[in-house]
């Protein structure tokens, strides 16, 4: 037996499953950005995770799921991720750099699927913070403007500066001549409803409290939810996931799953 004496990231380079970093973007002192090779053999249905990580200071991969934010036709892998001072991944995770390596296995899973929603007109994406990350890959992705009418997209963070990463993705995705030819005048469907809870903004407020008092379907023009028309995805933390269902269920929607399409599916984002 070796003794584990190596860093982090060359101890990885060892496993069958490592991924080189490609680059690395910082958003705020709470939230990171960044980019790996991807697998050649990998695919994945956007919405999916996989799981990821480095390896432990015990010698053993250290992993947890990651929601990839990348859509399924880009050659690499986008992760987007929470630094926690004290959190055993995020702790050091938040300090790679280009060209180190991590940990990926490519077995991607999750509910955050077009395959576990019955058709509809109108789909909305409800997030909060690093819930974000399965929205990035399908508000990339030709199927969902292929699928819906209207596609929405709301995010509620703490602060404006925790609203950077979706902002710039919304505006990238509606300013790329790629996707533009590969959506066609489909991202025009695409709207954006970011709101926060902690700091000045032009929408304030839990997305939550905005659904129940109809402020949302005052600003967006919309009428309401039904389960005839209306399709939701929810990623965020276990109260933020259990309060929507109760909003969701109450508008008359019901919980899909792979197996079982229904109406609206939901996913924890990762928190620590
Ligand atoms: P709040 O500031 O009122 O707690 P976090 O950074 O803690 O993960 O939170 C991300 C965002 O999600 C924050 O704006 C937070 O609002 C909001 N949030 C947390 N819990 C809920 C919930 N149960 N319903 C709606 N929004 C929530």
């Amino acid at each position: 037996q070796k003794p584990v004496t190596q860093s982090a990231a060359t101890a990885v380079k060892a496993l069958p499953d490592a991924q080189t970093v490609t680059q690395v973007q910082h958003w705020t002192d709470r939230l990171f950005s960044f980019r790996v090779t991807r697998p050649q053999t990998l695919r994945f249905r956007s919405g999916e995770f996989v799981m990821i990580g480095l390896m432990g200071d015990n010698g053993k991969p250290l992993l947890r799921a990651y929601s990839i934010a990348s859509p399924s036709w880009d050659d690499e892998l986008e992760f987007y991720s929470i630094k926690v001072q004290d959190g055993p991944l995020t702790s050091k995770l938040q300090h790679i750099q280009e060209g180190d390596q991590i940990i990926l296995r490519p077995k991607p899973v999750g509910t955050l699927v077009h395959d576990a929603l019955l058709p509809g007109k109108r789909i909305w994406f409800f997030a909060t913070g690093t819930g974000i990350a399965p929205f990035a890959s399908l508000i990339r992705d030709p199927e969902t403007y292929e699928n819906y009418d209207e596609v929405i997209l709301t995010h509620t963070c703490r602060d404006v500066a925790e609203l950077e990463y979706g902002r710039r993705l919304v505006e990238s995705v509606k300013n790329d001549e790629m996707l533009r030819e590969l959506i066609g005048d489909g991202l025009d469907k695409l709207r954006y409803y970011p709101t926060t809870t902690r700091e000045e903004s032009p929408k304030m407020g839990r997305i939550t409290e905005l659904l129940k008092d109809g402020t949302v379907f005052r600003d967006l023009g919309i009428e309401g939810m039904s389960p005839e028309t209306d399709r939701a995805m929810v990623c965020g933390s276990l109260a933020f996931n259990h309060d929507l269902k109760d909003i969701l269920e109450g508008f008359g929607l019901r919980e899909g799953a792979n197996s079982d399409p229904k109406e609206y599916v939901v996913e924890k984002a990762f928190v620590g």
